[in-house]
């Protein structure tokens, strides 16, 4: 399928027959293909008699040689999918194969897109970022703190490069343009976190989507924010660099190091909010976070830390 759609990325019109020779099957194979690429994919393709099949809008496809090309020398290992469920389920695939970490899977699109507590996330077909590193920690529960925490903060300059204005951070996960969600991330961890384990960093950007009724909460785009179509090779490189970055000053340094730069990008600092943990609500002021990437919360005059990966944030009324 990528195949017929590189012939297409260029946007200009191509024969059916012109098509069918360059991929060395029929007319109508072709044709079947790009009922396929519509139906499925949700791709827009112009059909003109007489001059043949076009891109509603051209196309910049994920390739591991450009990334590797813009950010060179983390040495991860990087598998691009067309199509595949989740980039995070397919990580943990890949970690039971035995492939050795770090490595890196990127996806076109996710038919199983998960967010937290099973939770769907969006993933049309070539418009989004869906990226999944994959991390082999044996340094114990240290290198584990705050580890979401310091993604969120590698997204958000990887966006503030863009060209996105306004963004910032949500505890403990979300990144948000005002009250719209940009981005959102989601760490699963296989193993033993006392010795060895694998942990999965899973990073949902939304880059060119325009459109998405599926979505049932507030949000928004780079393109939406900047006007611009983004290459998304050069915002994986972006990204890929700054959580290098970022990793390296936990791994040497801890969460603590990484704290207030956290505080200071955290929207909600100083908001009265309500913390919701399943049908148990607890209401205060946010204070900040500790050394650890919990959240402090002032109730009833007391500061009380909150952690744990079941938990929501929401404003109060009022805030
Ligand atoms: P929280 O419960 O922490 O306040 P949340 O409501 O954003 O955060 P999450 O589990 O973090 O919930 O994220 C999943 C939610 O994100 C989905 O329920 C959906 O509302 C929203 N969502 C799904 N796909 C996208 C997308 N591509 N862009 C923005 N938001 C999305
Ligand atoms: C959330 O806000 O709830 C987290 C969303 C995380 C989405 C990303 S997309 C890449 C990776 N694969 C998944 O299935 N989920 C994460």
């Amino acid at each position: 399928m990528s195949t017929l759609l590189e012939l297409l990325r260029d946007g200009r019109f191509h024969s059916g027959q012109a098509l069918g020779e360059a991929l060395g099957v029929s007319r109508s194979a072709i044709w079947k293909q790009l009922q396929l690429l519509e139906a499925e994919w949700g791709v827009v393709i112009h059909k003109v008699r007489g001059r043949g099949y076009q891109l509603a809008s051209p196309i910049t496809l994920l390739s591991s040689a450009e990334i590797e090309r813009l950010a060179p020398g983390n040495g991860w290992v990087i598998k691009v999918l067309e199509s595949v469920d989740s980039t995070n389920a397919e990580a943990l695939r890949s970690i039971e194969r035995g492939c050795p970490a770090p490595f890196l899977v990127l996806a076109e699109r996710q038919t199983a897109g998960r967010g937290r507590r099973g939770r769907k996330w969006v993933s049309p077909f070539a418009e989004n970022i869906y990226y999944s590193l994959v991390l082999r920690i044996d340094g114990g529960m240290r290198q584990l703190e705050g580890l979401s925490l310091l993604v969120g903060l590698a997204v958000m300059h990887a966006l503030r490069e863009t060209g996105v204005q306004g963004v910032g951070l949500k505890w403990p996960n979300d990144v948000l343009v005002g009250q719209k969600k940009i981005a959102g991330i989601l760490l699963e961890l296989v193993g033993d976190p006392a010795d060895v384990c694998h942990v999965v960093l899973g990073i949902g950007v939304n880059v060119n989507m325009q459109n998405a009724e599926e979505v049932d909460q507030e949000w928004t785009s780079v393109r939406l924010e900047s006007g611009k179509v983004i290459d998304r090779n050069q915002f994986i490189a972006r990204l890929s660099e700054g959580l290098v970055a970022y990793l390296e000053c936990h791994r040497l340094k801890g969460f603590s190091a990484i704290r207030e730069e956290w505080e200071q990008n955290h929207l909600w600092q100083g908001r009265a909010v309500s913390l919701i943990a399943g049908v148990n609500k607890v209401e205060g002021v946010v204070l900040g976070i500790d050394h650890q990437g919990g959240l402090r919360l002032s109730v009833e005059g007391e500061e009380r830390v909150y952690s744990g990966g079941e938990l929501s944030l929401r404003l109060r009324d009022g805030s």
